[in-house]
């Protein structure tokens, strides 16, 4: 066997596990496993909790923890805590946050909280009779179930709708269950899919059982039970509007109705064109994935739900949206954001708990409504870049710190630098050589 596979490698210890890494991938340099080491927090029952959350977990990986302050949300300031490497997104989405805080702020509104999870299935009996049996069955997978939704009944949530959907047309005898779920302040995908489980078995039975079903057809193929990440349902708008003449002066003396109109442009060609549109939505989702990250919520379920949206009507198109009427500029996203402020790694992270605090320990509601505003910031302070100044301005300037950085550059050689490149283009060879020629001097 290649000396670079191994079986039994989940059962050593992490020690062993970075020995065996390092004898076999990493053979350069002898230090090797002290380097993931340097990254092991201090505390070990912290990094204990931290190693629970994923499975051959031999280092953390550091991302930036950032904040974006100022964010006037329906009438309340937040600072929103944001986990990104990127750099100039957070400067972006503060200096959005400043913009409009001066302009009445954000105004969000939840469009729905409703979730959905399905049992795709198989059966080979009469069409008809399944439909004629649908309400009996329903009434037993609410009976079955209800052990385990008794508590988040009496939080409030728990099961909305139970359908059956008939996807014969399509593939011999496939049928599904969806069910529709309010889970409150949790994510709920532990809940839901406990329940849909729960079905399954309940679909199974009641076709074993069913006095109507006939003999040749009691058995029920159940293919999976899963949760769906598309929430179209789990929806929340964020809003900032003001008079054109309010939206101020842009770089390059533009005005602000030129600015107006050419970011409605802007905003209607991510409408038109797919490729256009997902740079665009790329940009609300760096604000909106860096505030998941920082919640302790799950970011890849958030990005496939919103990029379905925006595809919903059978084209990828813009998740935000930007109207010019009776004098005011308005610009707003529709966002599917199924997170949670309980449960899963939002009380277990740290972190994630201090972000939670730093918001104010928000309901699942209220945090949907502080991410689409930061990922609405975000959309608007690129596009307001893009029509005005280009990004790069901004952004090479980060990238020239983070060259400074690497170039181990003084407090007094970084104001130099930044000073000189003020007017020039910043590249890693052009900050080197200028580094070299005053350090020269
Ligand atoms: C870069 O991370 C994001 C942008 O490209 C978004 C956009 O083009 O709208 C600046």
């Amino acid at each position: 066997m290649d000396s670079k596979s191994i079986t039994g490698f989940s059962k050593l210890n992490k020690t062993q596990k970075l020995e065996w890494l390092t004898n076999h991938y990493l053979l350069e340099n002898e230090n090797e496993s002290s380097e993931f080491e340097a990254f092991w927090l201090p505390d070990q029952e912290a990094q204990k909790i931290i190693d629970g959350f994923s499975e051959n977990t031999v280092s953390n990986f550091i991302l930036p923890y950032g904040l974006a302050p100022n964010f006037l949300i329906d009438g309340h300031i937040y600072c929103i805590p944001m986990v990104i490497e990127e750099s100039s997104v957070v400067a972006a989405a503060s200096s959005a946050a400043k913009y409009w805080m001066e302009r009445g702020g954000f105004t969000t509104t939840i469009l729905g909280t409703t979730k959905v999870g399905q049992v795709h299935f198989k059966w080979f009996g009469e069409k008809r009779l399944i439909h004629q049996l649908f309400p009996d069955i329903e009434h037993h997978l609410r009976l079955n179930v209800e052990p385990l939704t008794e508590n988040m009944s009496k939080r409030g949530g728990g099961i909305k709708r139970i359908e059956l959907l008939d996807f014969t047309d399509y593939e011999p005898a496939l049928y599904q269950i969806r069910a529709h779920f309010e889970t409150c302040d949790s994510m709920g995908a532990n809940f839901i899919n406990s329940v849909l489980e729960n079905f399954a078995i309940t679909l199974e039975n009641y076709f074993l059982d069913s006095l109507q079903v006939p003999d040749q057809h009691r058995d029920v193929d159940v293919i999976m039970s899963i949760l769906s990440n598309y929430t179209p349902e789990c929806l929340v708008r964020a809003e900032v509007h003001c008079n054109i003449n309010e939206l101020g002066t842009f770089a390059n003396g533009m005005l602000a109705e030129q600015l107006a109109e050419k970011f409605k442009t802007a905003v209607n060609i991510a409408d038109i064109d797919p490729y256009r549109a997902t740079t665009h939505n790329k940009g609300i989702f760096n604000g909106i994935d860096a505030v998941i990250l920082a919640t302790g919520n799950d970011f890849r379920a958030t990005e496939a739900a919103g990029h379905t949206y925006a595809a919903r009507d059978g084209k990828y198109r813009s998740l935000s949206h930007c109207e010019i009427k009776d004098g005011v500029f308005r610009f707003w996203l529709d966002i599917p954001l199924a997170i949670g402020t309980v449960g899963g790694l939002t009380s277990l992270h740290p972190l994630a708990k201090k972000s939670l605090e730093i918001l104010g320990n928000p309901s699942a509601e209220q945090l949907m409504r502080i991410i689409a505003a930061a990922g609405l910031a975000q959309n608007f302070a690129a596009v307001r870049s893009l029509v005005t100044t280009g990004i790069q301005q901004g952004h090479m300037k980060m990238h020239m710190m983070n060259i400074l950085n690497h170039l181990h550059a003084s407090e007094g050689e970084v104001k130099k630098a930044l000073c000189n490149f003020e007017d020039k283009t910043v590249s890693y060879a052009s900050v080197r050589d200028y580094l070299e020629s005053i350090r020269k001097a």
